[in-house]
């Protein structure tokens, strides 16, 4: 299938997936929950898993994943997925995860891997001590994607390689194979806060391992922590310019606008118009303002849900009910071409 070539065959379907490794950012929320929300109920069938399996490719302490699952699922819940509309689940429920994705590493070849910024920054100068399935991870998030035909998958910025490899092992199987099997999957990558970056350091992005607990916004953090973070953001000394281009060359002040267009649902520019000419100092408070306004709500449901695990674990089991019904299909198929005697 070459590019630009449409594939129509498709239902229009999203999936998308957050690791639960513990410790949301406002990243997490603006890049894809958020966003995960608001494609539901669209003309698109949604479904948004928990990648479990992704998360152990580094060290996770058991207890504290099994938390974290139950966590992010609460989290999508309440930054505005219904259950019923979405479907929900945690990736190891399903299966067929895992048997599309050895079809995938036979698939995928060692130098396409090699080449994934996430591969170098996570294994660092290490490459040798770290998992095999650090280095295979892409494959499974091909799988993860592929074994429901999804032809969209909003994510951030960070994770537009690994969709463009998705694209990649499809082509590469649809050839080999002979078949128009696998479609070639859109990344969608919209919006202000595709990249949110840390409050310290604007050419650094916005994450949950950076060792400054000042970096980030938690999902968990509370309004003083918000407001404190907030006011001692790295900024540069100049008023905020009245127009998107006055922001280029200068990385925290955009980021601090882009996170107020996010928020508010406004158009950068719209937001410039407002407060262009003003100080971080009058600028700041109106951000804390906003981001108490609308993540306390978030982290309050959040904690609210996490007093009923056993209705969360209920939800996981139900959307993986759904959701294998349609991978089901898929690898069953999938093992006939390859040439599996079933
Ligand atoms: P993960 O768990 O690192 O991040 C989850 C989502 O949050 C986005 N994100 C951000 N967006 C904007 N600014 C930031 N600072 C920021 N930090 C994180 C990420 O881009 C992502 O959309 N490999 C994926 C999980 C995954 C997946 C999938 C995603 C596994 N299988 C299939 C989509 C489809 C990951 O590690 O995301």
């Amino acid at each position: 299938m070459s590019e630009g070539q449409v594939q129509t065959a498709f239902t229009k379907r999203v999936f998308s997936g957050i690791q639960p490794s513990g410790g949301l950012t406002l990243g997490n929320y603006l890049g894809a929950m958020k966003r995960f929300a608001g494609m539901q109920g669209q003309g698109f069938e949604t479904i948004y898993c928990m990648v479990d399996l992704h998360a152990i490719t580094v060290w996770q302490d058991p207890e504290n994943l099994r938390r974290a699952t139950r966590e992010l699922c609460a989290g999508y819940i309440a930054s505005g997925l219904n259950p019923e509309d979405s479907i929900l689940f945690n990736q190891s429920q399903v299966p067929e995860h895992t048997q599309l994705a050895w079809i995938f590493n036979c698939v995928a070849r060692m130098g396409w891997m090699q080449r994934m910024t996430q591969w170098k920054d996570k294994a660092g100068k290490n490459q040798q001590n770290a998992s095999l399935g650090l280095f295979a991870y892409p494959a499974l998030m091909a799988a993860d994607i592929l074994v429901y035909h999804a032809t969209h998958v909003p994510v951030g910025e960070d994770q537009k390689q690994h969709v463009e490899l998705t694209r990649d092992i499809a082509a590469k199987f649809n050839h080999d194979f002979g078949v128009d099997f696998f479609p070639m999957t859109e990344p969608v990558i919209e919006g202000t806060a595709t990249r949110v970056m840390s409050l310290r350091d604007g050419s650094k992005k916005m994450s949950k391992s950076d060792p400054s607990d000042m970096s980030r916004i938690n999902m968990t953090d509370n309004a003083d922590a918000i407001a404190s973070k907030i006011r001692k953001a790295r900024t540069d000394p100049d008023a905020l310019p009245s127009e998107a281009k006055g922001l280029e060359d200068r990385p925290e002040a955009r980021n601090l606008v882009n996170i107020f267009a996010a928020l508010s649902d406004t158009p950068v520019d719209a937001v410039l118009k407002d407060v262009g000419g003003k100080q971080f100092s009058e600028f700041k408070p109106m951000l804390s303002e906003l981001a108490v306004e609308k993540l306390a709500p978030i982290s309050s449901e959040m904690a609210r849900l996490m007093e009923a695990p056993d209705e969360i674990d209920a939800i996981l089991a139900r959307g993986a009910e759904r959701a294998r019904s349609i991978a089901e299909p898929v690898v069953k198929r999938t093992y006939e071409i390859v040439g599996m005697v079933r």
